[in-house]
C-alpha cells in the first residue's frame, strides 16, 4: 500500500519508486527474462543489427513466473491505488538493454501510442518498471523529467514510416514514431532537470504515462534488463482502431488482474 505522501509525490512528480522485490525473487525474474529473451515468438524485437534481443512482449501469457508477478501486491496493489479502480495488463515487456549493444529509446511520452495507435480514450494507466539489473550511469538507465506529465499529451510530429502489417513494430524500435525532438526538449528543461533512474535489482518504479522519458545506449559491460507492466483502468477499455496492434502491444481483453493475497510473494 502507497501512503498519502507516496501518492502525493507521484502526482507532483509522475514517478515514485515503491517496495522492492527480494533477492529471490529478483533472480528468478532475471533467469526467467533470459529464457524469453531466446524463446522465437512474435513479441520479441531485436535490435537494428539482426540478432541482439531488444525485449520479448507479452510473457505474462506463456510463462508462470511473469503470470504470478502481474499478480504481485508489490506491484499490482500500487497500481490500482494509483488508478482508483481494477485494472488489467494493457502491454507486458521485459527489455534487454544488453551490454554495450542495447539501444536507445529516444525521449517520448507513452500515452500518444495507445491513444492513436490504439484507441485508449483516458492516461488512465500506470507503468511499473521492476529493474532486474543494477541501473547505473552506464548502462541506459531510464530517463525522466520529472513533472513533465503535468504538460499533458504533448503535440509530436509523427515520423514517417513503412506502413503494412507490420507498421507496429517502429513503436518499440529505437526509431520511435512520436520522438519529442531536441527544440520540444530544451522547451521542457527549462522548468525540469533530466533525472537517471538508478538502482539496485530489485527495484520498482511506478511512472505516469505523460512522464517524458528516454534512455541512452548500453556503455557498460554488463546488461540493463528491465521488466515494464502496463496497467489500464478495466472501464478504460481499448475503442476501435483501422490496424489494430497485436495483442501483445495492446491487449483488448480488459479481465481484472485478481491481485495475490496481500503479502504474498513470486514463490507463495
Ligand atoms: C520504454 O520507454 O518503454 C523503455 C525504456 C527503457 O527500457 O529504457
Ligand atoms: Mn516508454
Amino acid at each position: 500500500m502507497l501512503s498519502y505522501e507516496s501518492i502525493d509525490l507521484y502526482r507532483e512528480d509522475g514517478f515514485l519508486f515503491a517496495d522492492p522485490l527480494t533477492e529471490k525473487e529478483t533472480d528468478l525474474l532475471r533467469e526467467q527474462a533470459d529464457r524469453e529473451f531466446l524463446r522465437d515468438s512474435p513479441g520479441r524485437m531485436l535490435e537494428k543489427d539482426g540478432f541482439t534481443v531488444r525485449g520479448v512482449h507479452g510473457s505474462h501469457v506463456v510463462n508462470s513466473t511473469f503470470a504470478r508477478l502481474v499478480r504481485h501486491p508489490k506491484i499490482v496493489t500500487p497500481a490500482t491505488q494509483l488508478l482508483g479502480g481494477p485494472v488489467y495488463v494493457h502491454q507486458f515487456k521485459i527489455n534487454a538493454k544488453k551490454a554495450l549493444t542495447g539501444d536507445v529509446w529516444p525521449w517520448h511520452q507513452d500515452y500518444i501510442f495507445w491513444n492513436l495507435g490504439d484507441g485508449m480514450r483516458r492516461p488512465d494507466v500506470v507503468n511499473v518498471a521492476v529493474l532486474l539489473d543494477e541501473a547505473t550511469d552506464l548502462n541506459g538507465p531510464l530517463l525522466v523529467l520529472p513533472g513533465s506529465h503535468k504538460c499533458g499529451s504533448l503535440e509530436v510530429a509523427r515520423r514517417t514510416t513503412v506502413g503494412g502489417d507490420g507498421a507496429w513494430r517502429s513503436d518499440i524500435s529505437a526509431d520511435l514514431v512520436y520522438a519529442i525532438d531536441a527544440p520540444l526538449l530544451s522547451e521542457l528543461t527549462e522548468t525540469t532537470k533530466v533525472t537517471a533512474i538508478k538502482g539496485p535489482p530489485g527495484s520498482i518504479l511506478l511512472f505516469d504515462p505523460l512522464l517524458v522519458h528516454a534512455s541512452g545506449v548500453n556503455m557498460a559491460p554488463y546488461d540493463r534488463r528491465m521488466i515494464l507492466v502496463t496497467y489500464n483502468r478495466v472501464d478504460n477499455p481499448l475503442g476501435e482502431v483501422p490496424s489494430p496492434r497485436p495483442d501483445f502491444l495492446a491487449a483488448r481483453d480488459n479481465t481484472p488482474v485478481r491481485p495475490l493475497d496481500p503479502g504474498a510473494d513470486l514463490f507463495a
